[in-house]
């Protein structure tokens, strides 16, 4: 059923919990709807398409149409002795999908666990943590453009790398993801290399898909702060990659620096280290705060505007050029 409301507030749909409104928000069920929609010409005008709002800050009210998919299937569409094949709809939570992998036995998402958010944003974004990205899974992308168009990305077509993908190129952006594909291992596989993964699996008896989602979200649960009680979207920025030379000039003074080899002389050093040592952890501009616990997380303490957030942000991005010469860049997509 498509619903459309007017003068809607977006209170509940982004998770920084940032209050404003938008002249009109419309969810749909099937892509027969969405596809009514835009015969109708709703495409026609300015229009955002949100997922989970857990990658957005919002500095005004919006002034147009905000679109929500409530296509919530989730399909088998191929299955061998080794894999299975999943057909997702984009209005699917990211983590009920996680679960369902877990619970049907599947390999592959699991390090994905309580990640914010729905399947088709993973793909726009290629969520990752814990040494897995959503385009490690992802076999195809299923779209429909404004025109009414629809295209089936592959795997490769999307571009994918950190935290990027073709949908966030200008001929992408108003690219419209109804489904997304991933493809889950049925062979018992799994990725523990990350920070203490393998250390806190020494207390459980056997490893498991159920263990490893459990200690992925009480990793999570213990550094990143819960959306429905303190606003916030996850990592504000991104980790910089710099050259092995800046590196080095910042190793000379900083040994213990924390880092990921990139190959091709790049080097990825944590944000929340650079956040944490100009100073910011736990600090405050106004309503807006750096998260006490994890850096890279900018926190809403209540009553926030999207532009208090963008403060804090300016403020924290400064510290960190005038303190290393390193820009860092926000992950969350601001609307202005
Ligand atoms: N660190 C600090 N101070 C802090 C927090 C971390 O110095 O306040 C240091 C840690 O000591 C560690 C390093 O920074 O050596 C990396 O920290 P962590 O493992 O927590 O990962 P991250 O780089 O901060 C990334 C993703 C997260 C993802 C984790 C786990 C980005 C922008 N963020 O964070 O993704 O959950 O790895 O894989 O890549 C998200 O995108 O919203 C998100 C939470």
């Amino acid at each position: 059923m498509i619903t459309e409301k007017k003068d809607f507030s977006l209170l509940h749909y982004n998770t920084f919990g940032i209050d404003v409104t938008t002249s009109r928000f419309i969810e749909y069920d099937t892509i027969d709807e969405l596809k009514e929609l835009i015969s109708g010409s709703y495409l026609s005008e300015p229009f955002l398409h949100i997922g989970g709002g857990s990658n957005l800050l919002f500095l005004n009210n919006y002034e147009g149409t905000v679109l929500h998919s409530c296509i919530k299937t989730i399909e088998v569409v191929d299955e061998t002795p080794d894999a299975v094949w999943l057909k997702v709809g984009s209005g699917v939570v990211w983590d009920d999908f996680v679960d369902y992998c877990v619970k049907h036995n599947l390999y592959g998402a699991e390090n994905l666990s309580i990640i914010p958010g729905e399947v088709g944003a993973s793909a726009v974004q290629n969520v990752g943590a814990y040494g897995v990205e959503a385009k490690d899974l992802i076999t195809e992308v299923h779209t429909i453009n404004p025109e009414g168009e629809e295209r089936i990305y592959s795997n490769a077509d999307c571009k994918f790398a950190y935290r990027y993908s073709i949908f966030k190129e200008p001929s992408g952006k108003k690219v419209i993801v109804t489904h997304v594909c991933f493809r889950l291992s049925k062979q018992e596989s799994y990725t523990l290399d990350y920070g203490t993964i393998r250390k806190e699996l020494e207390k459980y008896p056997a490893v498991t898909l159920e263990t490893v989602r459990e200690i992925i979200i009480r990793i999570r649960e213990s550094k990143l702060p819960d959306p429905a009680v303190l606003g916030n979207a996850g990592s504000f920025f991104m980790n910089p990659v710099v050259s092995e030379s800046k590196f080095e000039e910042i190793q000379r003074d900083y040994p213990s620096m924390p880092f990921y080899v990139m190959g091709e002389g790049r080097m990825k050093i944590p944000a929340a280290w650079l956040i944490e040592q100009s100073g910011w952890k736990g600090r405050s501009l106004g309503p807006a705060a750096v998260h006490d616990k994890q850096a890279l997380v900018l926190v809403n303490k209540g009553g926030a505007t999207g532009r208090d957030i963008i403060a804090l942000s300016d403020a924290v991005r400064l510290s960190v050029r005038e303190k290393f010469g390193i820009d860092i860049h926000p992950e969350v997509k601001t609307i202005n």
